[in-house]
């Protein structure tokens, strides 16, 4: 540095409109993610009530909770610290210390009360002060003011957030017309419920069918996080609403916004869409996901208990086979025909075993679902609908042919899950079922074998 020349110490200035903006950018849709973050912050602070007030005459937001409040440490070292957080733990859906942004900063100006303290703000100066004793809360209230008309109307219109959240909160919303009378009250329960667990092995999420909410809605996968509603995903081959409920790490899963997946779980989730998209009438079945709940031994429980034996009226304990009642599997085992399609599908199966020098274990039975021919489950069980066979009953060589085929399709499907990790009918897919037909093709060979397991039944 030459000796005239002058050194001014500074700061990055940071004007009142830029955490506005910023907020605008940042998130895909700012004002339900204002109500989610305050939400959020509620339920990490294990709060039971939970009340948001819409106040018209002055608009203002008021969050009130009943959770553990703040010390003046953590206002003044966390809440208030751009990036400053309290949570360590696992089980918090708050990581970033990001979110005061758009709750607090963003807006015309914030008042904080929490325990003994209360905090006057606007973006980034504040004040402090000490509460009256007799004006001392259990939990936190925060007061935004949200000066523009069209912020307040598109935040206070976000009251369906809370029908897609799962929490034992007791949610109330208020709201206060112009004349400071009180207009609206409600109060929220769930709508979006997770009914049945689709059995997918991953470590950051599991994944349910939730209950019907109305078609449009419907068509939607929902990623929660603490049963809290993150962000959803549109998808138009459903017909019933996926909830995916995150595990693990806030920070590690979510992009800072918390708006969608980042690094290699964006990739993963891509994937379960992709799936849910191409083999949506197994995934998203309820009958079908119901029954492999129920009866689908996992693959560590097969190896510590051995092969779990089904109650079935076939002798070999190995297959499987359901329909949506007992009686009706019950009434179709009775036929004599069926048992000659099990020994059949098991010859089948064991050549291609044979003929690929596949060791995996593959358990074989019957679904009774008319929305299939046949399913995969991960990479053991491979089920066929006898019904969709037995259509054919009248040509038996037509009958060989569609076995064959679904459970060609079906291998398939093993054989891409075991390689790629995934299965979708895309080209990779189509390669390898040509691949297994060509194995072992071949309908006036099979129509002998099937001859011999029906004379050996
Ligand atoms: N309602 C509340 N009750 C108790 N503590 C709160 C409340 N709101 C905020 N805090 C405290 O303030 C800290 C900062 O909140 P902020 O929402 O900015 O970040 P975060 O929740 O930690 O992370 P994220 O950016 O992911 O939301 C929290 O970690 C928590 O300790
Ligand atoms: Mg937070």
């Amino acid at each position: 540095m030459s000796s005239n020349e002058q050194q001014y110490e500074s700061q990055v200035a940071v004007p009142h409109e830029y955490f506005h903006n910023m907020s605008k950018m940042d998130y895909n849709n700012p004002h339900v993610a204002f109500v989610r973050e305050l939400f959020q912050n509620s339920v990490d602070a294990g709060c039971k009530n939970f009340i948001l007030v819409f106040d018209r005459s002055t608009n203002e937001v008021v969050a009130i909770d009943d959770g553990c409040g703040m010390t003046e440490d953590i206002i003044r070292n966390r809440l208030l610290v751009m990036g400053g957080t309290h949570k360590d733990s696992q089980d918090a859906i708050g990581a970033f210390g990001h979110a005061k942004v758009l709750i607090y900063f963003s807006w015309e100006s914030y008042e904080i009360r929490t325990n003994n303290i209360r905090v006057i703000g606007k973006s980034n100066h504040y004040s402090i002060s000490k509460l009256d004793p007799n004006d001392v809360i259990k939990g936190t209230v925060s007061t935004i003011k949200i000066s523009e008309e069209v912020d307040f109307d598109k935040i206070t219109r976000c009251k369906d957030f809370f029908e897609y959240c799962e929490t034992n909160v007791i949610i109330t919303r208020i709201i206060i017309d112009k004349n400071g009378d009180e207009e609206f009250v409600s109060i929220f329960r769930p709508k979006l419920v997770k009914e049945i667990c689709i059995p997918i092995e991953s470590d950051f999420m599991s994944i349910y069918i939730g209950s019907d909410i109305g078609e449009y809605s419907n068509q939607y996968v929902y990623i929660r996080s603490n049963g809290v509603l993150m962000f959803n995903n549109w998808s138009n081959v459903l017909k019933r609403p996926i909830v995916v409920e995150t595990k693990g790490s806030a920070r590690d899963l979510f992009t800072q916004n918390r708006d969608s997946f980042k690094r290699e779980y964006a990739s993963k989730f891509q994937e379960l869409i992709t799936r849910i998209n191409n083999d949506n009438v197994s995934m998203t079945n309820a009958a079908l996901q119901n029954f492999f709940n129920k009866n689908i031994p996992t693959v560590d429980k097969r190896k510590k208990d051995g092969e779990r034996k089904l109650k079935i009226p076939v002798e070999n304990g190995k297959f499987i086979s359901w329909g949506k009642t007992k009686a009706e599997w019950k009434l179709y085992f009775k036929k004599r025909k069926i048992k000659n399609i099990k020994y059949f599908m098991e010859h089948v199966v064991n050549e291609y075993k044979t003929f690929t020098n596949t060791q995996d274990d593959i358990m074989l039975g019957f679904v009774f679902d008319p929305s299939v021919d046949g399913v995969m489950v991960g990479t053991s069980n491979l089920f066929i609908n006898p019904i969709s066979i037995d259509l054919h009953r009248k040509n038996k060589r037509k009958m060989i042919y569609v076995i064959l085929d679904i459970i060609c399709h079906e291998l398939a499907h093993f054989e891409t899950l075991k390689h790629e990790g995934y299965s979708y009918h895309n080209e990779g897919f189509v390669g390898r079922l040509h691949k297994i037909k060509l194995l072992f093709w071949d309908v006036d060979f099979w129509y002998k074998e099937y001859k011999k397991c029906c004379a050996n039944s």
